[in-house]
């Protein structure tokens, strides 16, 4: 086991605060604008249609918010949701059992969509175009086609890799909606919030130190603050103020940038092990005992976004502001 101590994939101990800390409306969702600004029209234009909102896929790095959002969109449409996994799929007969509980409005979540097996997402198909349902009754040569009418509903997908999903799916969403990493703005905003939904107090310079060293992500802001929040209860009355905010931190080897000890390991990985690369990612992979497509959604995007790490055709390169965040003399 590798420690890390703040990761994006920890996810198990959020549940329990997230219920009580996740945004309900769309007013409440911090940050995303551009998404938000046009949701809002497509979902007022659904309603005054008195027609089911399009199919909307979300898609971008975890813990931005695409489940939130999910449950927004629904909320905001005064309609029921169900929700699956990708993965959790494996039987045509799991998704036509889901797709025929639906009342007529409701959203459809399928989280992970890119993981659903190619034979279940053709079901998909006939069901987001003309809510129908085909399917296939009898055994051996006795079989026959039958078609079920579905009641008009919304799916909404979430993904952290679009470029996974077959085309034909990604052709039939008529919303698809980027998120993007937070500003350190929008994470403070969302530090406050947190705070305030739990009533601590928390000082202001302590929340936009919390908002820079989460990693671009809401997820990671609100953990920090759950930690922070632990040493403040038993070292300052409660009370959340820079100095009990920075030695939290220092415990919890979160740094300047709010990078974790697998970005530190895989920047060094690179520098000691490749000479500061063009290495490949599968190179890259085996040598920090991550999988490639961890490395390639949880990790590297945010280095990539604060420039410490360049993809090039032959592969990835630390920047040298990547060797200056290490404090690393670049050689040769
Ligand atoms: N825009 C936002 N404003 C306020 N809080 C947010 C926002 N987006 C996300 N959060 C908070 O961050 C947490 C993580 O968000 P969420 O679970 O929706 O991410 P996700 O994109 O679905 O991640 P994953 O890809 O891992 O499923 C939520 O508990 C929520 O409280
Ligand atoms: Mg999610």
């Amino acid at each position: 086991m590798k420690e890390s101590v703040i990761t994006n994939y920890d996810i198990e101990d959020d549940n329990v605060l997230d219920n009580t800390i996740r945004p309900e409306t769309i007013e409440e969702y911090v940050g995303q604008t551009d998404v938000k600004e046009n949701i809002k029209v497509f979902i007022e234009a659904a309603k005054i249609r008195n027609e089911p909102l399009d199919h909307v896929l979300l898609y971008g790095p975890p813990g931005l918010g695409k489940t939130t959002l999910a449950f927004i969109i629904a909320n905001e449409l005064g309609v029921n949701i169900k929700t699956a996994s990708g993965p959790s799929i494996e039987k045509s007969g799991d998704l036509a059992a889901i797709l025929s509980s639906l009342e007529p409005g409701d959203v459809l979540f399928i989280d992970e969509i890119h993981r659903m097996p190619r034979y279940i997402e053709e079901i998909l198909y006939p069901a987001m175009e003309d809510y129908s349902l085909d399917i296939i009754v009898g055994s051996d040569d006795n079989t026959r086609n039958i078609r079920i009418d579905l009641p008009p509903f919304t799916l909404v997908g979430a993904t952290t890799r679009a470029g996974d999903l077959s085309s034909p799916l990604r052709d039939r969403f008529g919303i698809t909606s980027k998120l993007e990493y937070y500003t350190i703005e929008e994470l403070t905003a969302i530090v406050k919030r947190t705070a305030r939904v739990l009533d601590v107090s928390i000082e202001e310079d302590a929340a936009v130190e919390l908002a820079k060293r989460s990693r671009g992500t809401p997820r990671i802001a609100n953990r920090l603050f759950k930690r922070v929040r632990d040493f403040a209860i038993v070292e300052n009355n409660g009370n959340i103020d820079m100095k009990i905010c920075n030695k939290a931190l220092k415990r919890l080897k979160v740094d300047e940038l709010g990078l974790d000890n697998t970005d530190h390991e895989l920047l060094l990985a690179i520098i000691n092990r490749f000479n500061g690369g063009p290495v490949g990612i599968e190179a890259l992979s085996s040598s920090i005992g991550e999988e490639v497509t961890t490395i390639e959604d949880v990790y590297e995007p945010y280095l990539l976004q604060t420039g410490l790490l360049k993809r090039t055709a032959r592969g990835r390169v630390v920047t040298p502001k990547g060797y200056e965040i290490l404090g690393i003399e670049k050689t040769k």
